[in-house]
């Protein structure tokens, strides 16, 4: 850089000015229909109605989109992440099955964006490694007035309004209610044995602690109303009977979602599936680091790069998760969980033992798994009597 800026500095620096997310679309002369995702788009001028975006001088999409008659303006819902990894990719096909109608001028407008422009390209113009361009707008139109996606922080997320109240869950207010119908078990549980036991309920893509009873040797780490996102291989027993497409969703949360890390977590789901339950290995470091993480993670209000730290922190305790149990071996356990095999239109629960006594035998470990299993069966009959 010419006056000596650190790049990573600068990107660091302003990756903390939050951006809304627009796909730029045009119906290029010999490619079709091309489109790029960009950050940068924002209003200019009223009069004349003006808008403008700054695409990269080695983009090969807008070298596409460039020679096109005109251009429209997407600007992303909060639901349409999925859309826009794709749309931001160099793939030649990346615009394949994606679902849109020609706006005024021809150019695609994309099903489900909240809003378009449509727009003559009205000034190109060379400004260091990008270009400033001008468009000059022609129509435009609301067309779902829903939340924004936003990016910040190099991760995606939507607006929430400020208030002082907590917005409503319903879900969690349904699951704590639920978990007071199995209190006893949890509770007797935790007496008889002298562990900790907590009962988890999924709430979208987090584990949320509702109900413990903490009797064991050691302070539990995590308080009530405690939520951490379900990244593989943690969450594994809240697929017991899910669908493929959630499978996926759960995969997709993994920092690194190559072949190999996909088969793995592929592997250990399978093998919670088949025992009925999930164990991790007590490494005291490693478990250490997860906490340090996810408290950071809690308290920093769940910005983007803690969320991408208790990913990373959260693969790592693959090796740890579901062992081979080998008679007569011992094993320290950090934690048992069993799900609480509920009606599928209620919330998925789960029970967790943690401060088991160390060193426990392979066959102690299936008489605890066993005892929880059944504890976890009466717990979901105790729900459904509750609920008839
Ligand atoms: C949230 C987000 C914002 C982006 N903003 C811009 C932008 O303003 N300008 C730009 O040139 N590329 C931007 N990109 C990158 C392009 O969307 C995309 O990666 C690039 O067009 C693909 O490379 P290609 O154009 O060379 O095929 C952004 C990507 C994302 C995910």
């Amino acid at each position: 850089m010419s006056n000596a800026i650190d790049p990573a500095l600068f990107r660091e620096t302003l990756g903390h000015y939050p951006t809304g997310v627009a796909v730029v679309t045009a119906v290029a002369e010999e490619d079709g229909p091309v489109g790029m995702v960009v950050g940068t788009f924002s209003s200019v001028s009223l009069d004349p109605p003006l808008i403008a975006f700054f695409p990269a001088v080695s983009s090969k999409s807008f070298a596409r989109l460039r020679n096109a008659r005109a251009f429209a303006i997407n600007v992303l819902a909060a639901d349409q992440e999925p859309l826009c990894r794709r749309l931001a990719t160099s793939e030649a096909d990346k615009f394949d099955g994606v679902r849109w109608r020609p706006g005024p001028l021809g150019s695609p407008i994309l099903e489900d964006a909240v809003s378009w422009i449509e727009c003559t390209f009205d000034l190109v113009r060379e400004a260091g490694d990008h270009y400033v361009v001008l468009g000059l707008v022609h129509g435009l139109a609301v067309q779902r007035s829903t939340l924004p996606l936003l990016f910040f922080q190099g991760g995606y997320g939507q607006f929430s309004p400020g208030s002082f109240i907590a917005a409503p869950d319903p879900d969690l207010i349904q699951a704590a209610q639920l978990a007071e119908t199995i209190r006893s078990q949890v509770e007797d549980l935790s007496a008889e044995f002298a562990v900790n036991c907590s009962v988890l309920v999924k709430i979208g893509a987090d584990a949320v602690q509702v109900l413990a009873a903490n009797q064991g040797p050691v302070a539990e780490p995590f308080p009530l109303g405690h939520r951490q996102p379900i990244v593989p291989p943690l969450g594994a027993v809240f697929l017991m009977n899910s669908t493929p497409a959630e499978v996926n969703e759960w995969l997709r949360r993994a920092p690194d979602d190559s072949l190999d890390r996909r088969d793995l977590y592929r592997t250990l789901l399978d093998k919670v599936r088949e025992r009925g339950y999930s164990l991790l290995v007590a490494e005291p470091e490693l478990l250490q680091r997860h906490q340090a993480v996810l408290s950071a993670f809690e308290l920093s209000h769940r910005l983007p790069r803690q969320e991408r730290a208790v990913r990373q922190a959260t693969a790592e305790l693959a090796d740890l998760f579901c062992p081979d149990l080998v008679p007569g071996r011992r094993y320290d356990l950090a934690s048992i969980v069993v799900p609480v095999p509920a009606r599928a239109d209620l919330p998925q629960l789960a029970i967790r033992v943690t401060g088991l006594p160390a060193a426990l035998p392979t066959e102690e470990i299936e008489f605890w798994t066993r005892r929880l299993r059944r504890v976890a069966a009466r717990a979901a009959a105790a729900m459904s009597g509750t609920l008839r």
